[in-house]
Formats: structure tokens, sequence, C-alpha cells
């Protein structure tokens, strides 16, 4: 069985396709399944925003055929590892949660890299186009170590 990990954002149209895209890219097809969604539903049925679409073209990535979907509790049966944002998105999870094993599943994903600082994947949504390659180099950098945990 492969093991599951997703991605949450507010709109799953900007910073968790991104995350998607780049650890999808670091690890092997057959072992993971990288999938994203967001807290809110507007976006859903959209592609990512186009910035995301072309720092992700930039840096040797497509991700330009990935499909907004909004977070559900039906997710965390479905996934092992869920990966919040910010902490908006990280406590918009938490409330849908049934038990303490889905909770357990939930972790802010820089803490990956700053552990216990709690430091947040800024929304680049309002922003330049600089936000969306800030976004991009933290996320790789936090991707890097989730594929190393996960792979050794
Ligand atoms: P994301 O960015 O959560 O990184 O996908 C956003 C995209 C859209 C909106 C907010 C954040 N919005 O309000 O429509």
């Amino acid at each position: 069985m492969p093991t599951k990990i997703l991605m949450v954002c507010l709109g799953n149209i900007c910073r968790s396709p991104l995350a998607e895209g780049i650890l999808q890219a670091k690890l092997s097809k057959n072992d993971f399944i990288v999938d994203s969604a967001g807290t809110g539903g507007w976006h859903a049925g959209e592609k990512p925003d186009k910035r995301s679409i072309a720092i992700a073209k930039q840096k040797g990535l497509d991700i330009s055929q990935q499909k907004a979907r909004q977070f559900s509790a039906k997710d965390f049966k479905e996934f092992d590892f869920i990966y919040a944002m910010d902490m908006s998105n990280y406590k918009n999870i938490l409330s849908l949660a049934e038990n303490e094993a889905d909770k357990t599943k939930v972790t802010l994903i820089l803490n990956e890299l700053f552990p216990g600082e709690n430091v947040e994947v800024p929304d680049p949504y309002y922003g330049g186009v600089d936000g969306f390659e800030n976004v991009y180099n933290m996320l790789d950098k936090a991707c890097d170590v989730i594929a190393e945990k996960l792979t050794k």
C-alpha cells in the first residue's frame, strides 16, 4: 500500500498545489500518493493560480493539470500525513477531526524544517510574483525534509 500525503491550504490554488507537485517529484510514484485540498471550497474544480503554475514550470514541474477540491473529514481516513500551510488551515482541519488518531496526522508543514516554531507559509494570493518564488523555496526545503523522513 502506498503512503498517502495530503497538502492543505485555504483555496487549493496557490500554496498546496505547489507543495503537492514539489513533494511528488521527490518521491517514487509506486510507493507514495501526494494530493492537495483547500479548507475553503470557492475554487473547487479550478486549475492552480497562473502564478503557481508559472513558478513551478520555471523550476521544472508541471502542476497545470491539478484540480482544486475542498478538504473534508473523509480525508482523515484516506491519508496518512496531512500538512497545513498556516495556523488558520491547521485549526480548520483539526476542527473536522473525529478522534485523536485523526489529529495526530496533522502537522504545520514548516515545523518539519523549523521544529516547534510554528512558522507559516504566507498566503501569496494578494501579493506579487516574488511571493510565489518565496513560497516555492520554503516548500522545497520542507519537502526535502519530509521526503528524507518518509524514505529512510
Ligand atoms: P491558497 O491561496 O490558500 O494558497 O490557495 C488563496 C487562494 C484564494 C483565496 C485565498 C487564498 N481566496 O480568498 O480566494
